[in-house]
């Protein structure tokens, strides 16, 4: 079969990124802007300041990868966007000049959604082998989900409140500490001591999850402390969370192993906490003791980027699932919506 080049492009919140990637699993080149050191400057991402510099960027940024590639858009064999979710300003950048690139170039247009391209990201590690257990967690997503074949999916548990990331970012707020929230919470837990009391989410058998309980916890010892005139211990507080968040993740993530224990040949680990060194590690371990195949991608490609978009289109290039130039970015897109949910 003849090789496809796919170009993705990735402009779901501060990172501008264009790659190019071959049969949905070898890089050929991939090149990444964050403006993080700018939004750091804001405490978060300011959505406005973002699409302005996605599109200051994102020519700039296309020229610098076929440089790296070594190749002309007109090698390629079609252009993947990620259409949803994220900040709607920074999607249409990218939407947009996917769909110039094209018309221009006469290349079939993929639209790809961001959850699709972190899952995806795995196929760079190894070439996933169905049927698989999924872990996805994210800024937008907790779920364990059961993936059957490309693009089939079907949920096992998933967050009846927030996401872990969602929480882990609460958390750096609570603490106080600086932009970008997740990373910095794990910085401050390398640290730290578990000496805090912390309510375990969901003492329960059921996969799904649950954290508001344990992020309200967070939010209510710290005020409390402090009216009590106590100084929080942030490295303290922050191992306490981490540890409660991911015991909780990892006792999950076993209770469905072994559900799908004999099904499955491997569990993949997605999304933007998989950057996680702590959940990396515990994960790890868990795999060595159940006795089955870890795949987590390399830290690099857990945070957002347009590799993972690329290795995601391929399975939609190869089924045709195409996308004309009416194609419109989304803000919210819930990913498994037509996934078939376990009873
Ligand atoms: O997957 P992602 O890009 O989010 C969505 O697409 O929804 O991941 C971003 C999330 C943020 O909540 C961020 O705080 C979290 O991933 N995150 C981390 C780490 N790195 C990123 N959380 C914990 N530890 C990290 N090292
Ligand atoms: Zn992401």
């Amino acid at each position: 079969m003849k090789d496809v080049y796919i170009l993705g492009i990735e402009s779901s919140c501060d990172e501008t990124s264009i790659s190019i990637v071959k049969n949905g699993c070898e890089e050929i080149a991939t090149t990444v802007l964050t403006q993080m050191d700018t939004h750091a400057l804001y405490g978060g991402v300011v959505p406005e300041i973002a699409s302005r510099m996605h599109t200051e960027n994102i020519t700039m940024v296309l020229e610098d990868l076929l440089k790296k590639a070594n190749m002309k858009v007109e090698d390629v064999d079609a252009i993947a966007v990620t259409y949803a979710p994220g900040l709607l300003g920074g999607l249409l950048v990218g939407v947009e000049f996917a769909k110039v690139l094209s018309l221009v170039y006469d290349k079939p247009l993929i639209a790809t959604h961001h959850i699709a391209g972190h899952i995806y990201a795995n196929n760079l590690v190894k070439k996933m082998e169905f049927p698989l257990l999924a872990l996805v967690v994210s800024g937008g997503h907790t779920e364990l989900v059961l993936m059957e074949d490309d693009y089939k999916f079907k949920i096992l548990g998933t967050t009846k409140d927030d996401a872990i990331g969602e929480c882990y970012d609460k958390v750096a707020r609570v603490l106080g500490l600086p932009y970008p929230g997740g990373p910095n919470v794990e910085k401050y837990a390398r640290e730290g001591k578990h000496t805090y009391e912390l309510p375990k989410p969901m003492d329960n058998d059921e996969l799904d999850f649950s954290f508001s309980g344990l992020k309200s916890a967070v939010i209510n010892l710290s005020h409390n402390e402090e009216q009590r005139g106590n100084v929080v211990r942030k490295e303290d507080l922050a191992k306490t969370f981490q540890d409660v968040a991911v015991d909780e993740v990892v006792r999950k993530t076993r209770l469905a192993i072994r559900k799908e224990k004999g099904n499955i040949k491997s569990l993949i680990v997605a999304g933007g906490v998989s950057a996680n060194g702590y959940l990396r590690e515990e994960l790890t371990k868990l795999c060595e003791e159940e006795g089955i195949d870890i795949s987590i991608p390399p830290l690099r490609l857990c945070t957002d980027n347009a590799t993972m978009i690329a290795c995601a289109a391929y399975p939609q290039y190869l089924k045709k699932d195409f996308a004309d130039l009416s194609l419109h970015a989304k803000s919210q897109e819930y990913f498994f919506k037509d996934s078939k949910v376990d009873e």
